[in-house]
């Protein structure tokens, strides 16, 4: 099974979990692509009435306005029961590294919203220990050279993106090197950095789901 027919796979596992949901919150990347595709379908076979959607990021808006979803900005959206989007990394204890996308603000901000985080992977995502893909930090243009300092002095060996800005109008840095044994303590310490928007570590709002699709079918980590 290839990467993209295991991801297909897991996206298709998630709608199981969406019910009739009024309002489903929708992340970013290409498992998620999946997932809209294929949600779309079964609204145009008549299996089940259309979700509105809420957006981690303006490609997936993208998408889900092309698929007939409404999109529903979050401030407007009181309750948000389910919010579904891929990573980058997961390990045992079901943090995230997030970002390879360059969208972790959105997803950060829409999956702390959320009741219920549903991470849909291939088995190429399942760690150990989070950090062997390059961590992605958002930050602010004017502090990326202080940032690059503290994050070297946490051992970590940051790159800038290049050509990349955000939507947000921000530069990301890529931080090679880092073994992140202690999830929610490096988040916390890289999000106090003065400049830094978002920590692409999902340890605070960590998946409470994990759907993973692999050869062997789509295995279920809570
Ligand atoms: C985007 C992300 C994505 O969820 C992550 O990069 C995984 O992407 P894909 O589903 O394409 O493997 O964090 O910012």
């Amino acid at each position: 099974m290839s990467s993209d027919t295991a991801k297909r796979a897991a996206a298709a596992a998630a709608i199981e979990y969406l019910g009739e949901e009024p309002v489903v919150g929708f992340g970013t990347g290409s498992t998620v692509n999946h997932l809209i595709e294929l949600l779309a379908a079964e609204v145009d076979s008549g299996r089940r009435s259309l979700p509105a959607a809420v957006s981690s990021s303006q490609r997936t808006t993208a998408l889900l306005l092309d698929g007939g979803f409404a999109v529903l900005d979050l401030n407007d959206v009181p309750q948000l029961a389910i919010y579904v989007d891929g990573a980058d990394e997961f390990e045992p204890g079901l943090a995230l590294t997030k970002g390879g996308g360059a969208a972790l603000t959105g997803e950060k901000i829409v999956a702390t919203a959320a009741q219920t985080f549903i991470c849909i992977v291939d088995d190429s995502k399942r760690v150990d220990v989070l950090g062997g893909f390059p961590l992605p930090v958002e930050v602010i243009p004017m502090a990326h050279a202080s940032v690059a300092r503290q994050l070297r002095d946490l051992g970590g060996d940051p790159k800038l993106r290049q050509g990349l800005i955000t939507e947000y109008g921000n530069v990301i840095f890529d931080v090679h090197g880092l073994r992140i044994v202690d999830p929610l303590t490096i988040e916390l310490e890289i999000e106090a950095m003065p400049g830094v928007v978002t920590c692409g570590i999902f340890a605070q709002r960590r998946a409470d789901l994990v759907l993973m699709g692999s050869d062997t079918g789509v295995r279920e980590f809570r």
